[in-house]
């Protein structure tokens, strides 16, 4: 069977992907005789499209110079080309804005109007438009799966699956790793907020704009996701209280560690109401995680507390749950291995 992708941003989740499809060939031609061709990699002034299939080592190996390529399309744009892509599925990997959700929010929309399934890293659209995106699947018998968009590759959208016999009532979770790296600097060495953050930039876990991370309004994001898919709830990120980490003082981290607590920046969804802030927690809580790991906590009825906890942020985490949902919707589309 042959899978043609229509791949949208070319940063590092972009290309990790892309990594992996060439990593895995292979693997997926002698597991479940699978070919998935890359037809187009769209960035936001041009695209490579060859409608065969891109050579994507040649890609991979032209680096940042990757425009070079003969077949770099200038200034053409994915929102004007999904329906003439021929794809089966679009995946958008482009950055997050919060404000409009844009242009994620376009492309998958065209993506699903052309009846093409979309899988996405991109949280934007999912926090901002939740509703109108499921409906417009549904409407046109798509799949939309965005499993990266909340703690990577964590299963915290796909454990819904697997607690299908349980019901899920409430979820407390660190959602941000960016956040957690610079509360435990502060904790454990007593690190400035300002350096402890540059550290966070530096790893490359900051958002391009970190008010983004430390104003709490990417966990904000993320936890209406999570609510909106375990929890059957309807919100959007203006239902979310948000406090961010901004304001916490070394003295509050000290004293707390003197209490035997720790302050950790957390999102919370139970009784109908999303609270992203810092809060308390015990020293020995499970939710007491270090450095740049994320954690969702599910409260269920017939099994107590079940956790989750793992890698939130990275390329190659984000593609790995890109491919999951890929293989996912083939899966559903009826390709038996
Ligand atoms: N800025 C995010 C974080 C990246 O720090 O968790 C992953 O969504």
């Amino acid at each position: 069977m042959k899978v043609k992708v229509c791949l949208i941003g070319k940063g590092t989740v972009g290309t990790s992907f892309l990594q992996l499809v060439k990593n895995k060939r292979d693997d997926f031609k002698r597991k479940f005789n699978l070919e998935i061709i890359v037809s187009s990699i769209f960035e936001h002034d041009g695209a490579l499209i060859a409608e065969n299939g891109i050579n994507i080592g040649e890609v991979l190996e032209a680096g940042k110079y990757f425009r070079n390529l003969p077949y770099w399309k200038e200034k053409v744009r994915a929102k004007d080309l999904i329906s003439t892509m021929d794809a089966n599925i679009c995946i958008e990997t482009t950055p997050t804005n919060s404000e409009t959700g844009e242009p994620g929010l376009s492309h998958i929309i065209e993506a699903l109007n052309n009846k093409i399934d979309v899988i996405s890293s991109n949280k934007g659209p999912f926090y901002l438009e939740y509703e109108k995106i499921k409906n417009l699947a549904k409407k046109n018998n798509c799949f939309v799966k965005y499993e990266a968009t909340v703690a990577s590759c964590v299963p915290s959208l796909g454990i819904k699956e697997q607690l299908i016999g349980n019901e899920i009532l409430s979820i407390r979770a660190i959602l941000n790793g960016t956040n957690n790296f610079i509360l435990s600097r502060m904790a454990a060495e007593g690190v400035d907020f300002a350096i402890a953050l540059k550290e966070a930039q530096e790893l490359g876990f900051a958002e391009s704009d970190p008010t983004l991370d430390i104003e709490g309004f990417d966990a904000a994001g993320k936890i209406v996701i999570l609510a909106n898919d375990l929890l059957g709830w309807s919100k959007s990120i203006d239902d979310v209280k948000i406090e961010g980490i901004s304001q916490i003082i070394p003295h509050a981290i000290d004293l707390a560690k003197s209490d035997g607590y720790v302050i950790k920046h957390l999102a919370i969804a139970e009784n109908n109401e999303l609270v992203v802030e810092p809060r308390l927690i015990e020293r020995y809580s499970p939710l007491n995680i270090s450095g740049t790991l994320n954690v969702v906590e599910l409260e269920t009825k017939y099994a107590g507390s079940i956790i989750l906890m793992g890698r939130g942020a990275g390329g190659l985490e984000a593609a790995s749950a890109l491919i999951n949902d890929l293989l996912s919707i083939l899966k559903n589309r009826g390709f038996s291995e």
